[in-house]
């Protein structure tokens, strides 16, 4: 029984087989799912400690899919308020005889260290931490691409928006650079660049046309507001005539391409709501991917199949 982390340091054909296990629970009708017994018995709790609309939702369908039972903790209204700890709240689920916990904290490494110190009996998926990692949403991204198109390797992504403060993006990156993306860039300004974003091997770029020209995938991501100080905050109708993705703007990339964001979609600010709800978005897609997407993580976590993933990460 191992954990899902991150995708940072896992082989090409770990990542070929989650997509691939992904791809094995989805119907051959439209808008259709299967569900199979993988998890029958097994007990999952959502643990989140951060809001989320996409995330915590489609672990529990994911979860039923599966046949599992699904707990989620309402963290608002549980004994943590009462000043219980953080390992004190987990040992006691955990004695609930759960097998599986999904994690969403505001600390980067929260998901790590929970992995650390919960016994072997439990896995741990990072549903979000802080701005370090959010491996099943950069999964099913990548699920969405190789379903509209086809393969990575003729693939010009670009990344737009708030890269400093956003775990989706280094999901991303790692993600599109092991599976065989051509070229990976990232887009902003530089006060929401990080410094050293090039050593991971992306093209940086401060003007949204340039970096928008002939891309296959676009991917918008929001301002982070709640992970930033004061200095960064730009404002929002500036954000936009510089960087929002626009009808105009689109017409840089190349004329197939699509668009994609992680939500929540902050319309009138980083994207406009006729490319959102235009013809190349794909966002709604995404949605529906997170179900077979976090089905194949949990069955895999709960199999012993993602050990190799385990083992990479020391
Ligand atoms: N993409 C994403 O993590 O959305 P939620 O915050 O709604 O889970």
């Amino acid at each position: 029984l191992k954990h899902f982390l991150t995708t940072e340091g896992l082989s090409q054909e770990i990542l070929t087989e989650i997509l691939d296990t992904a791809d094995s629970f989805i119907g051959t009708q439209a808008r259709s799912v299967k569900t199979v017994p993988l998890l029958r018995g097994k007990t999952v709790v959502n643990l989140f400690f951060e809001n989320s609309t996409r995330t915590r939702s489609t672990f529990e369908l994911a979860a039923k899919r599966l046949s599992a039972n699904i707990l989620n903790l309402d963290i608002a209204r549980s004994a943590t308020s009462k000043g219980e700890t953080l390992m004190d709240t987990l040992w006691n689920l955990e004695s609930m005889y759960s097998d599986m916990f999904v994690v969403r904290h505001a600390d980067s490494g929260a998901a790590h260290f929970i992995a650390q110190h919960i016994t072997p009996n439990v896995a741990v998926i990072n549903a979000g931490d802080g701005r370090h990692a959010h491996p099943t949403q950069a999964m099913l991204d990548m699920l969405t691409i190789r379903r509209e198109k086809g393969s990575f390797k003729d693939l010009s992504v670009a990344i737009v928006g708030d890269i400093l403060h956003s775990r989706v993006a280094r999901s991303q990156i790692h993600a599109l650079k092991t599976l065989g993306a051509r070229e990976v860039r990232v887009v902003g300004p530089n006060t929401l660049l990080p410094h050293d974003i090039e050593s991971l091997g992306v093209r940086a770029f401060n003007n949204l046309k340039q970096g928008l020209k002939g891309v296959d995938v676009i991917i918008m991501l929001r301002l982070q507001k709640e992970r930033m100080q004061n200095a960064l905050l730009p404002s929002e109708s500036e954000y936009y005539k510089l960087f929002g993705l626009t009808t105009d703007k689109l017409a840089y990339a190349h004329p197939e391409a699509i668009v994609m964001h992680p939500g929540p979609i902050n319309r009138g600010v980083e994207i406009e709501s006729a490319v959102a709800d235009g013809p190349q978005s794909v966002i709604l897609k995404q949605v529906s991917n997170g179900i077979p997407m976090r089905m194949a993580v949990m069955a895999m976590a709960m199999s012993g199949q993602t050990q190799e993933l385990a083992q990479e990460e020391g």
